[in-house]
């Protein structure tokens, strides 16, 4: 119903149709039309609503292609071996069968739309079609398995950076691997390494960002903790852009650290970092920990002040402002 509703849409540009003709035309209810629109409105497609004309399709969804996407490189690596998908499960899967089958560095998956994207401890990530970036890479970093929280900090520097360049809000880095704009989230970040004896063969390094989303995109139970760069900007930001500049700072600050190791990655988070100077709790797999963010120790810890003087060190969970 709603594809041949769409084509009436396109077929008719500039041109308003109330929800009583649709209703008519199609022989549904007034809700069903009404549910129909806010179908075609999650994927992207924006319509004007006029008392007494009806409705107008304004916008269609920008979709990510892979040529648009070629021109914009500016990396020599990063996004060279590329594949863009409609609809996957998880890029991160799709990611780590290509590494399987012999990705090199830098292979990148995007999908417009995840049916089952994952963020950490295994939460289900939202992914809804045409509006974010959902892509994940394959790196074959040599250092030791032990190093990969590195990774992780530097990923979430490196996309800080590049949403800076491209889109005027002011988003800060809560540790780990979080980016907020105040106290919402819009990228997240998920690290997945596989390693044999020891030895790391690859890490799958998964980018999800909530960049054209609208309020009614967010289901319940998210919407009060998520925002999204247009939301917070106003205005519609182009993807395409975005991944290109992403993907430039990626490499540069993965080259920094390849040659100089975590130094310069440390300091350029705890400078991004909202979480440094604030009493904050974790959530950690072992209880608890509170105190006042002090840095990252040359691990990635975090390392805190608690209330009876003594520095505590923590190296996973869930940070609470
Ligand atoms: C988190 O904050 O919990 C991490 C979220 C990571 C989501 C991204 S979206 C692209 C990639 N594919 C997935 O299934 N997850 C990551």
């Amino acid at each position: 119903m709603s594809d041949r509703l769409l084509e009436w849409f396109q077929n008719h540009p500039d041109e308003y149709i109330s929800g009583e003709e649709i209703s008519k035309e199609w022989n549904i209810s007034r809700t069903a039309v009404w549910k129909q629109i806010n179908r075609l409105r999650a994927k992207g497609y924006d319509f004007e609503a006029v008392p007494k004309l009806g409705y107008r399709l304004i916008q269609q969804p920008t979709r990510l292609d892979e040529r648009t996407l070629l021109l914009k490189l500016k990396t020599s690596r990063f996004g060279r071996q590329l594949r863009i998908r409609s609809k996957t499960e998880s890029t991160q899967n799709e990611a780590l069968s290509w590494a399987k089958e012999g990705a090199q560095e830098g292979a990148l998956v995007l999908a417009e739309e995840q049916t089952s994207g994952r963020g950490r401890q295994n939460r289900p990530w939202h992914s809804p079609p045409g509006k974010g970036i959902w892509m994940s890479m394959v790196l074959k970093p040599k250092i030791p398995l032990q190093f990969t929280p590195h990774l992780t900090l530097l990923t979430v520097v490196a996309v800080c950076r590049a949403i800076k360049r491209v889109v005027p809000v002011d988003v800060g880095i809560k540790w780990p691997n979080d980016l907020l704009v105040g106290e919402r989230k819009i990228c997240g970040i998920l690290l997945e390494s596989f390693a044999e004896d020891e030895r790391l063969l690859s890490v799958i390094a998964g980018i999800g960002i909530s960049v054209n989303l609208d309020e009614q995109d967010y289901p319940e139970g998210i919407k009060d903790k998520a925002t999204s760069l247009k939301i917070a900007s106003g205005k519609e930001i182009d993807r395409a852009t975005l991944v290109a500049e992403i993907l430039y700072e990626w490499e540069q600050l993965y080259q920094l650290y390849e040659e100089q190791g975590f130094g310069p990655v440390r300091t350029l988070w705890e400078a991004q970092s909202i979480t440094i100077g604030r009493t904050i709790s974790v959530n950690t797999p072992y209880g608890e920990v509170n105190g006042v963010a002090q840095g990252l120790d040359e691990s990635g810890a975090l390392v805190l002040l608690g209330r009876d003087g003594q520095y505590r060190k923590v190296f996973s969970g869930d940070v609470h402002f």
